[in-house]
């Protein structure tokens, strides 16, 4: 049975089970960073192999790159992020705390706030007689640049502001011309990169949905300017089937079409697929037309030719579609879409319906009871073999049978394999569904090649 789970559920979970904990838990934590535990970083990886296998080994168009966290300041002057990659933001006149003025007129029932001007918000914030929750005025709503610095150099004197990239995509942009000058791709082809983004959210909240240090997975998709339209339209289609194909259902996404005050400064055309989290429908994937101004800002800057040649033929800058996605978000979206409960034998139990692609561990294997040498020893036996075919294997023989069964449940493993009296009879163990709550008997033989098959 699935019902709609809260944020505090997924957070505990995560927590009990080795997910995902608090970054910096025993000092009190920080906000808007969390870390992934043993099985969290399993469902990172095994959701980053599939999404690059995906989009870069599997098509002959996409290329890999993985560009440095720090770039040169002025690539951020030229991309228009000190410039432009602001919040809107509001003081408490006393206190000096800063709030999201969009999100607190949300939370005020102001529907669509975030596509306000800031002297809309302002005015709209003095109309409802807002104040802050020391009960203190807030002053004019201002934009506040969003990107994190940092120091480089060896004496404060000599060193330079440098930003920790609040977006992958300028990795690739500057990378343009080295991909073209060493590997020759034609016209349409893509660069791919996976890695961290910064970014200084004012109200880092929901868990992994806004936060301080993210991970993005981005393509840019470089193509002549008059396919704008048609490849736009295919990259929505594809950043959609990969959702759907992660085990994401459909009835919980929707697309949003963003009107032109709601756009990033350099978006022409930007859509979001929105996944229904606890807290309502929101942001999880984003394609945008970044049209030609990208590469066009980089050459004004630089002086460096990015023009595209055709052979023989005319010369242009590039148009970019750009597929964009947060790892942190689809991990969020795909904890909240597969917890379940059901009853099993009469007892109720959480279980997590994770695709076996994804899941941190594909198949556990318990000796029925620990204290039993010949048992233990056998179910050894079948573990190391299984771990020569099949990866993410784990042994399990803590507390009784039901408790492992019900543990591993939690953690979304979707088979289970017993190895118990019968099996030193007859060599063969019993393999349990997690879905279904099923067991059937297979010959230890046979186990490899029918877990194999399943998954
Ligand atoms: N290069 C384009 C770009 O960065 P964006 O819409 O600002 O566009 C892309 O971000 C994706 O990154 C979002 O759809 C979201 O999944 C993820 N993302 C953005 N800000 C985030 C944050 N503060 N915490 C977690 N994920 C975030």
């Amino acid at each position: 049975m699935k019902k709609q789970v809260t944020l505090e559920t997924i957070i505990s979970l995560s927590k009990r089970r080795g997910f995902i904990f608090q970054g910096s838990e025993i000092y009190g934590g920080l906000a808007g960073t969390w870390d992934y535990g043993p099985l969290g970083v399993e469902l990172k990886n095994n959701i980053k192999q599939n999404w690059w296998k995906t989009f870069v080994t599997d098509r002959p168009d996409i290329y890999g790159i993985d560009a440095a966290i720090f770039m040169n300041p002025k690539t951020w002057e030229a991309s228009g992020h000190v410039e432009g990659f602001n919040d809107p933001l509001v003081e408490d006149v006393k206190t000096r705390k800063r709030y999201r003025a969009d999100h607190l007129l949300e939370e005020h029932g102001v529907h669509k706030a975030d596509e306000f001007s800031v002297e809309e918000m302002t005015s709209k914030i003095k109309e409802l007689g807002l104040k802050s929750p020391e009960g203190n005025e807030f002053g004019e709503v201002k934009q506040f640049n969003m990107m994190l610095k940092t120091r480089f150099g060896a004496s404060e004197a000599t060193a330079i502001d440098v930003y920790l990239r609040p977006e992958t995509a300028q990795g690739i942009f500057v990378n343009y011309k080295n991909v073209i000058d060493s590997l020759h791709p034609k016209l349409p082809f893509g660069i791919a990169q996976i890695g961290k983004a910064f970014r200084n959210e004012i109200t880092p909240r929901d868990f992994l949905f806004r936060l301080r240090e993210f991970e993005q997975m981005e393509i840019q998709y470089f193509i002549h300017p008059d396919d704008q339209k048609e490849s736009y339209e295919k990259w929505k289609k594809s950043a959609w089937k990969w959702l759907v194909s992660l085990g994401l259902p459909e009835e919980k996404m929707q697309w949003h079409d963003h009107a032109e005050n709601e756009r990033a400064h350099y978006a022409a055309d930007a859509a979001d697929i929105q996944f229904k989290f606890p807290f309502g429908f929101k942001e999880l994937h984003g394609v945008h037309n970044r049209t030609d101004f990208d590469l066009k800002a980089h050459m004004e800057k630089t002086g460096v030719d990015l023009y595209y040649s055709v052979e023989g033929g005319e010369k242009f800058i590039p148009y970019v579609i750009e597929s964009s996605v947060g790892l942190d978000r689809i991990i969020l979206a795909i904890l909240c879409a597969a917890y379940a409960e059901d009853e099993v034998n009469g007892e109720e139990r959480v279980f997590l319906q994770l695709s076996p692609e994804i899941a941190p561990v594909k198949v556990a294997v318990f000796p029925l009871l620990k204290n039993k040498e010949e048992l233990v020893e056998k179910a050894r036996e079948v573990y190391e073999n299984l771990r020569k075919e099949v990866s993410g294997v784990m042994w399990d023989d803590n507390g009784n049978i039901g408790k492992r069964y019900r543990r591993q449940d939690e953690i979304g493993t979707p088979f289970c394999v017993t190895v118990d009296f019968d099996t030193l009879e007859d060599n063969s163990v019993t393999l349990r569904d997690r879905d279904s709550a099923k067991q059937e008997r297979v010959s230890v033989g046979d186990l490899a090649h029918h877990i194999k098959e399943k998954l």
